[in-house]
Order: C-alpha cells, then structure tokens, then sequence
C-alpha cells in the first residue's frame, strides 16, 4: 500500500515539474550578417510569464546566457557577446507578450559566431520546460564589382569580384540573351570574419556576347548581379582613340523583383529583412573618401573657354546658367560646358562638386566628368562622344542619370547626389565617381586617356542652385577679388 501511494505520489510530482510546455518552431530560423532576428518561443496554453524565469543560453551551458530574466525583469548577466543585442520581443503581431507566454528572443546585429542552437528555458516555481532553436547565419554579399581589361588579341578579359557571402556562393557568367558562358577561372577565399569572398573571370570577344552578367547566389536564392557592356569596351573606327566601358552595377530590377517574389521563403516570418529593400546602390569600393582626398587637387573654372551662356563666380569655383538664358532646345542643354584650367596627362586626382546649396534639393541637372585637352567646344551630344575624348556621367533630371557611350545605359542612383566626388585615374585608364555625403562609390568608367585631360562640368539649365567645384587642398588666391580680404587668422577660436 504505502508503495503505491509513494509511486502515485512521485508520479503526481514528475507531473506537475514538468507541465510547463514550451513550444519552438520546428523549422530552422535564419537570419542575415548584420541584420536582426527573432527566435520565437512560447508557453502552451498561453500563461502569463512575467513572474517566471526565462533564460536564453547558448552551448547547452545553463551560464552560458544570451538573456536572463527574473524577478520581474532582464539580469544583467549575459555573455559578454551578446551586450546590447538581445531583448525579448514579440513572436508575431497577434502575440499577447510575456503576460501570454510569449518569451521570444530578438538578436541584433548577426555575425556567423551566432549559427547554432539557442536554448529557451523557462521556470516556474514547481514546473519547468525548456526547447531548442536552430538559428542559421547567411551572409548576402556585395555587388559584384566588374573591372574590364583590354587584351592584346582585341578580347577583354572581365573579372568579377563580390564579398560578404555565407554559406560558399555560386558564380554564374550569362550573356543578355540567357546562354551560360564558361568562366575562364573562380576563385573562393575566406576572411578572417569566415565571409566568403568570390573572384571569377572570363577573357570574351565581341562576338561571344554582347552584354554580359555576372551573378552570384546563395543555394536559396538571393543574388547579385553585375553586367559589363562588352561592345563598348570593343569597339573599332573612331573608337581606337578611347576604349570606353562601364561597371554598370546596379543591382538590376529583376534582382529585386526576384527577391520580393520569393521574400517569404527566403526569409521566413521577417519581412523586416533589411536585405529585401530594392537598393539601386552600386558599388562599395574600399577606397575611402579620406583615401581619395589625398589625391585632391586644386581644380578653377577656365574662363577663357566658357560657353556665353554660362555665368561664373569671382573665384572661378562657381559655374550656373546666366539668368537670361532661355533652355529652349530638347533634352539636356550638352552646348552649356564648362573646362578646368588645371591639365592632366598622369597619375591620380580628386576633385569633389557641390550639387546643393543649403536648404534646397539637390540639382536635377548637371554633367560632370573629363575631357580631351584640344576639343574644347560641344554644340551638342554630338560634341561629347567618346571619340572626342570625352567620358562623364550625366544627370538629366527627370530621364535620370546616364554615361556616355553609344548604347545608352541609364542609371538609378538613390539619393540624388547632393555633392559628387571625381577620380581620374590616368594611368589606369579610369574614372570613377563617388556620392561623397553617402560615402560610396556610383559607378566607373574605364577609358583609356591619351595627351592632357581638362575637368569637363556642366551645370545645366533651370536649377536653383549653381554647380560649385569645391576648394582642393592650397586654394587658389583671390589674386583680382574686389572685395576686402577677411582674416582667417581668427586668434579667439
Ligand atoms: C559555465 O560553467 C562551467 C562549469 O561550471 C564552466 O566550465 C564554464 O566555463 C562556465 N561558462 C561560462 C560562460 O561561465
Ligand atoms: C551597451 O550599451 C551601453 C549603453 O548604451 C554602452 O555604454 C556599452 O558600451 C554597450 N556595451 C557593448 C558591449 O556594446
Ligand atoms: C584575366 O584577369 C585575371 C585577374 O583578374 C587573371 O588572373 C587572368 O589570368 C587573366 N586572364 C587572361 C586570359 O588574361
């Protein structure tokens, strides 16, 4: 007899000490490097759990803690990784909270150390119940960077560059018209963050292809993709004289649209996923604008060679359309040019432009970029071909922003610029603009420079403010200013 009642007893004790059910999706969860997740967990049937404890705690080590909570709120006792990331959060929009029984986890700024199981534990005063979460970490690379080289057989030889990717990515050569094309070498490194990087590259004639994309995807599907006009880097006639080609690398439209139809199974129940937004970003260089300043060059409007219709600053920094100036023609005023008076026949050098005043909205209208010392006068588009020796990137304001090449290779570049830095780089053949505010780099032009390059500048017509180069490093002197000299010499400060 007293055995039963003491079997019936413990039966009765296991029961109750383990009748907190707690419930985990059973699905992995996956997040991406740098984003947020949440890792749901709740009590069933729903129960309020503000005076139990919760903790989250990683390696099957009750003290290794993601977050604790206890007597009514969070302990700080976390590993020391995990500071300042983890919060308890909402499973869905419908959940009723912690008073519910919803003790979801939210994990801020994933890195891959976070990949692997999460335990979610939560105690009563005579019950407790505990489950595991698999959390998987994917890391959506960059865009890939696409840098043409001109062959001594008349080919180009493109390579392809992306990093940030989590778990190995595949790279995929296409031509426009959907053929898969052999990759001439892929190559895969790992960082010292774990991300992979990717370098692939392909030697084609104009004849295998006209324009090319290069892509790169995670197995689930996210990707990325560039595309290289390869007639443009080839081309004969007129052409000889310069070779221009682009690093068109937005990410396409289709990328995007791939992404929003697929979003909810790339990404679970996170719509939030900052990966899924449509960005128009191009490339991320490594170079810094501090990098870049240090090839700042002191860079004035040469008046003697203005279009009449042009009106410029005392100090020769500032160039707008003159007041009376009535754009009547189609399309963007290209007759408006204005030059630098410094040349350049070597090495590299920075200028940056101011494209917005104080308190107004950034120019819809301007063309910026280098030209051939020598042809000096544009009446029209016509005036600014390659042939001519010229290369710039063009913002014609509702129509967008355009390059100068035969096809014509639209751009969308978000925000607006509101001050837009130039490098030319001679040697290399290459110019390359950067929006300085954002602090990334738009797009490069590859071209391959002969005899002395004049900054080329074109403020449009019709904008409210005027296209202001900014001062270099040793600012010119206001050598015929009529106005009074001001001190900078300011001891006070
Ligand atoms: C947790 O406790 C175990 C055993 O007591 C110990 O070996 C381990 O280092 C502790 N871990 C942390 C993160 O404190
Ligand atoms: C966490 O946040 C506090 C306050 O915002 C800050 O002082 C502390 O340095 C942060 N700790 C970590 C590890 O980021
Ligand atoms: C093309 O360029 C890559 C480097 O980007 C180089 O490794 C490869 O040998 C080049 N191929 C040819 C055919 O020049």
């Amino acid at each position: 007899m007293s055995i039963i009642t003491i079997l019936l007893l413990m039966n009765l004790f296991i029961e109750t000490s383990v009748s907190l059910t707690v419930l985990v999706p059973g699905d992995p969860v996956v997040g991406h490097v740098g984003s947020a997740v949440i890792l749901p967990c709740w009590i069933s049937p729903p129960e309020n759990a503000e005076a139990l404890e919760i903790r989250w705690y990683r390696h099957d080590q009750f003290n290794n803690t993601v977050l604790l909570y206890n007597h009514g709120k969070i302990q700080d006792v976390q590993e020391e990784s995990y500071r300042n990331r983890s919060s308890l959060t909402l499973r869905s929009d419908q959940s009723g909270g912690l008073n519910e029984g919803d003790v979801s986890l939210r994990l801020e700024k994933l890195t891959l150390q976070d990949e692997g199981s999460f335990h979610c534990y939560v105690s009563g005063e005579s019950a407790y119940g505990k489950e595991e979460v698999l959390l998987k970490i994917k890391g959506f690379g960059s865009t890939p960077v696409l840098v043409p080289k001109l062959l001594d057989d008349g080919r180009v030889n493109i390579s392809c560059k992306s990093s940030g990717w989590y778990p190995e990515p595949n790279i995929k050569w296409t031509s426009v018209d959907g053929r898969v094309l052999r990759p001439g070498g892929s190559s895969h490194s790992r960082g010292t963050d774990k991300m992979f990087s990717v370098h692939s590259w392909m030697a084609i004639s104009h004849s295998d292809a006209h324009l090319v994309s290069c892509s790169i995807s995670l197995r689930t599907g996210e990707l990325q993709e560039s595309r290289i006009d390869v007639q443009a880097i080839i081309s004969s006639g007129p052409w000889k004289a310069l070779f221009l080609t682009f690093l068109i690398c937005a990410l396409l439209g289709l990328v995007g649209l791939f992404l929003y139809k697929y979003r909810d199974r790339l990404t679970g129940k996170n719509p939030a996923d900052p990966n899924l937004r449509f960005v128009f970003i191009l490339v991320v260089e490594d170079m810094t604008i501090e990098e870049l300043r240090q090839h700042a060059v002191e860079i004035t409007i040469d008046r003697e060679r203005l279009h009449p219709d042009l009106k410029v600053s005392q100090d020769c920094k500032t160039v707008r359309d003159s007041a009376d100036y009535n754009h009547t023609g189609q399309g963007f005023p290209y007759q408006l040019c204005a030059f630098g008076a410094q040349r350049f026949s070597s090495g590299r050098h920075y200028w940056e432009v101011d494209l917005a005043q104080e308190n107004t909205p950034p120019k819809n209208y301007w063309l910026i970029g280098v030209m051939k010392d020598g042809n000096l006068t544009a009446r029209d588009r016509s005036g600014l071909t390659p042939s001519n020796g010229s290369c710039f990137l063009c913002s014609d304001g509702p129509n967008g922003f355009h390059t100068n090449t035969d096809q014509s290779v639209k751009l969308s570049l978000t925000p607006r610029p509101e001050r837009l830095g130039v490098l030319l780089n001679y040697d290399d053949g290459q110019l390359s603009f950067y929006n300085v505010k954002e602090r990334k780099h738009l797009l490069t032009i590859s071209s391959r420079f002969s005899g002395s390059i004049v900054p080329l500048f074109n403020p449009g017509a019709g904008d409210l403010s005027p296209l202001k180069i900014m001062d270099g490093p040793n600012p010119v002197e206001q050598a015929e200013s009529s106005q009074p000299l001001l001190s900078n010499n300011s001891a006070d400060t």
